[in-house]
Formats: structure tokens, C-alpha cells, sequence
């Protein structure tokens, strides 16, 4: 039987958590695909700390990331630069993930070239385009397009036989990054700022949402740097997202504040090991909200919708918004409350058993 080939394209740090596990299972099956990586670059450094760490070297980097990018810029960039890739590759199957720009933009091209796509993480939705914007747009216009949907959970299934997606294309494998969360966690993990904060409740924070940026982002921080003047025993740990907004955003917000310290983005290994260590974790990150419920870490998620309803179902994310002072109340009470934590921090994982990838490359080979 000829080898199946199999294009998966990503760009930004959480595709990159969530594909290159994919990335190495189909590797590994070498009598059944050939697997060729084409990268976006929409992410410059966040992405590249991502492929080292799973040792992936991508066959093609458009390298679009400029500062300030808008949408516009990097839909126009990945579609017109992705033309040639898919022209002189001609794949079986295009692989994309969930919902950024990267992967509405490759879809459009594959459909333009009439190339199937399979999409890792399908079905996701909160109903509202303008929350997460762009993303929700961003997944179900590449479910329109897809062929094999990789669906995470029964419910996103279920969301995705609600618009009338055929069954025999839908998957449910569980979720990739479940898949990278295995192999992350160490026991004898130790790390300078973990020195720092031992002794303290230790916070992880995390900001970067499109749609938080501005005024939503400012009392968010307001918000966290209140909790914090406030409770001594406490400590907070924040890798800054790269973009130029939320940087100046926090550093207006949080500087000075001396129990929380702002550091560079952490290499998924570190971010894994961090967050199975801290008390609680502050963010608007759709990945973060998958991986916290299997190590049973409380999230306050401050976005005002979520397309991962599970993890409020197993009583593990709460959204909050990005009001000051809901975040504010929110987040005192889960410090001075033991029942309001015990509530919270129960271990669950409704994302799958780390098997995802295999799931995926099994479906493929049909
Ligand atoms: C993108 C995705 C979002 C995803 C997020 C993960 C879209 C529209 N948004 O949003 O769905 O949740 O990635 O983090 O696809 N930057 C760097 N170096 C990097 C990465 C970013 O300097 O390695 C800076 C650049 O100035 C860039 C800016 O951050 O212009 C924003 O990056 P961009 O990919 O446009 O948006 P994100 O908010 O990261
Ligand atoms: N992450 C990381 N380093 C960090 C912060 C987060 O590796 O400093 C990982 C985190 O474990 C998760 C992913 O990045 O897998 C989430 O990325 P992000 O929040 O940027 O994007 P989203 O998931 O919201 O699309």
C-alpha cells in the first residue's frame, strides 16, 4: 500500500504543545506515513522553545511573525506563502489544530486547493464569535472545511453532530496535550523561581487573550495585585506572554508589587512542572484550562465564556470575567476560604489518557 502523506500545520506555542506529540506518533509509523511539518512562525520564540523541547525540525517555515501583527496580516501571510508548500507537497491530508489564525488560514488554502483536512481538537465552541476573538470564528469556519474531525471529548462531538457533521468523520480521542502533559511532569523538578516562592501559596498567572487586551487586562491586574498586597503568605509566579500590549499592560499594573515576579515565557516542561506545583492558577489560556483539571489545580478563568465546559462541570475552573472586582472577591475567597479550595482542587481529567496521538494516526491509516 503506498505511504499516506500526512502535512501538519501550526505556528504558535499551544499548536505546538498540542501537535508535535502528533508529530512524532505518525514519525514513528514510517511504514504507513510520510509526515512532512510545515511551521507559520506566527509565534517566533514561543514556538521555537516548543519544537525543541519535542525535537521537532519542521520541512517549512513561512516565518510570518511580525511585531504587532494584526489578523490581517497573518491570514494574508500564511494563505498567499502556504500556496506553494501545499502545491508542491500535495499531501493526502493536511492536519491543523484548534482555532488560531494559523490554522483558519491553512484550511482556507487546503480547501482552495481541494486538499482534505483533519483537525486536531474539533467541536470546541462557545456559540460567540466575539468571545474568544477571533478563535471561535477562527474553529468553526475550519470545521466547515474539515474532513476528519479530531474531537477531544463525547461533548465535542456532540457540538459538532449539532451543526450536521457527517458521524463517520468525527473521532473522539481525547486531547493531545494530555498527550505532552505525560511525559512533562517530574517528581525531583526544581527551578530558581520555585526556590523563591517555597513557603508561599504559589499563583501562576498567565494573560494574552485578543479580547482581553486594554481596559479588561488592566483590572485583571489591579485585580491580582490587590490579592496579593493583601495576603503576606502568598507568592506569585507570572511567564509574560511576548506580546508588546500585554507587557506594557503589566508592567503599568504589577511592577513594584514584590511578591510576584514577572518572568519570561517558560519552556512547556518548566510551565508543567510549575503549575503541578502552585496553589491556584490566574488566566484567560484555553490550554491551561485542560491541563490544570488532571493535577487538580483551582483555575480562575477570567474570560467571560469558555469552550471547554468540562472542566466547569468537574468543579475545577470557574469563570470569573475580567471585572476588577469579581476577580478580586474570587480570588480572596479561594485564600481565606479551605471548603471554597477543597471545592476546586479535586483532580479530574476529562481531556483523555495521553493516547490522543495514537487515536489520531489510527484514524488515518482507515
Ligand atoms: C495567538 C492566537 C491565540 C492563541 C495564542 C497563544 C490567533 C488570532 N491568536 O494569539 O488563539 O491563544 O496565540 O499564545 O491566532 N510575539 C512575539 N514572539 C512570540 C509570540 C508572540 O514577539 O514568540 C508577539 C508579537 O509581537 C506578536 C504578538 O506577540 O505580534 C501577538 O502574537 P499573535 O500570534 O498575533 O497573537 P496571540 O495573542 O499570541
Ligand atoms: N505554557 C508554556 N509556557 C508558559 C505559559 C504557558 O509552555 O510560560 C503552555 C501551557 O502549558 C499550555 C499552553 O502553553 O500548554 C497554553 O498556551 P497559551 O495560553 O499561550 O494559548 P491558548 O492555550 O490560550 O491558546
Amino acid at each position: 500500500m503506498p505511504k499516506k502523506k500526512i502535512m501538519l500545520v501550526f505556528g504558535t506555542r499551544p499548536e505546538g504543545i498540542k501537535m508535535c506529540p502528533l508529530v512524532n506518533e505518525l514519525k514513528s509509523r514510517q511504514d504507513y506515513f510520510e509526515t512532512v511539518v510545515c511551521v507559520t512562525g506566527q509565534h517566533r520564540e514561543m514556538l521555537d522553545q516548543v519544537l525543541r523541547v519535542f525535537n521537532v525540525k519542521p520541512d517549512y517555515d513561512l516565518n510570518i511573525m511580525k511585531a504587532g501583527q494584526t489578523l490581517f496580516d497573518i491570514t494574508c501571510d500564511v494563505l498567499l506563502k502556504i500556496k506553494g508548500v501545499l502545491e508542491k507537497e500535495t499531501p493526502d491530508v493536511v492536519l491543523v489544530h484548534g482555532d488560531t489564525s494559523t490554522s483558519f488560514a491553512a484550511a482556507l488554502a487546503c480547501f482552495y486547493l481541494q486538499i482534505p483536512v483533519g483537525h486536531v481538537e474539533a467541536g470546541l465552541r462557545t456559540r460567540n464569535l466575539y468571545s474568544p476573538w477571533p478563535e471561535e470564528f477562527n474553529r468553526q469556519a475550519v470545521d466547515i472545511i474539515t474532513k476528519y474531525h479530531f474531537a477531544p471529548t463525547e461533548q465535542s462531538k456532540q457540538n459538532l453532530l449539532n451543526e450536521q457533521k457527517p458521524a463517520e468523520g468525527i473521532y473522539v480521542t481525547g486531547n493531545t496535550g494530555i498527550d505532552a502533559l505525560k511525559t512533562t511532569v517530574q517528581e525531583d523538578y526544581t527551578h530558581e523561581a520555585l526556590e523563591w516562592a517555597a513557603g508561599s501559596r504559589l499563583i501562576l498567572v498567565t494573560a494574552h487573550r485578543r479580547e482581553n487586551l486594554g481596559a479588561p487586562m488592566h483590572s485583571m491586574f489591579r485585580a491580582i495585585r490587590r490579592v496579593m498586597e493583601e495576603h503576606p503568605d502568598v507568592k506569585a509566579i507570572y511567564p509574560i506572554h511576548m506580546n508588546p500590549q500585554v507587557r506594557k499592560a503589566a508592567h503599568a499594573e504589577l511592577d513594584g508589587c514584590d511578591r510576584l515576579r514577572i518572568i519570561e515565557p517558560l519552556e512547556v516542561l518548566d510551565f508543567h512542572n510549575f503549575l503541578a506545583r502552585c496553589h491556584l492558577v490566574l488566566t484567560d489560556s484555553g490550554g491551561i484550562q485542560e491541563e490544570a483539571p488532571g493535577l487538580g489545580k483551582p483555575v480562575l478563568v477570567m474570560r467571560d465564556t469558555t469552550e471547554r465546559p468540562e472542566g466547569v462541570a468537574a468543579g475545577t475552573l470557574r469563570l470569573v470575567g475580567t471585572s476588577e472586582e469579581i476577580i478580586y472577591n474570587a480570588f480572596t475567597e479561594l485564600l481565606e476560604s479551605q471548603d471554597a479550595y477543597d471545592a476546586m482542587s479535586k483532580a479530574s481529567n476529562p481531556y483523555g489518557d495521553g493516547h490522543a496521538s495514537e487515536r489520531i494516526a489510527d484514524a488515518l491509516k482507515g
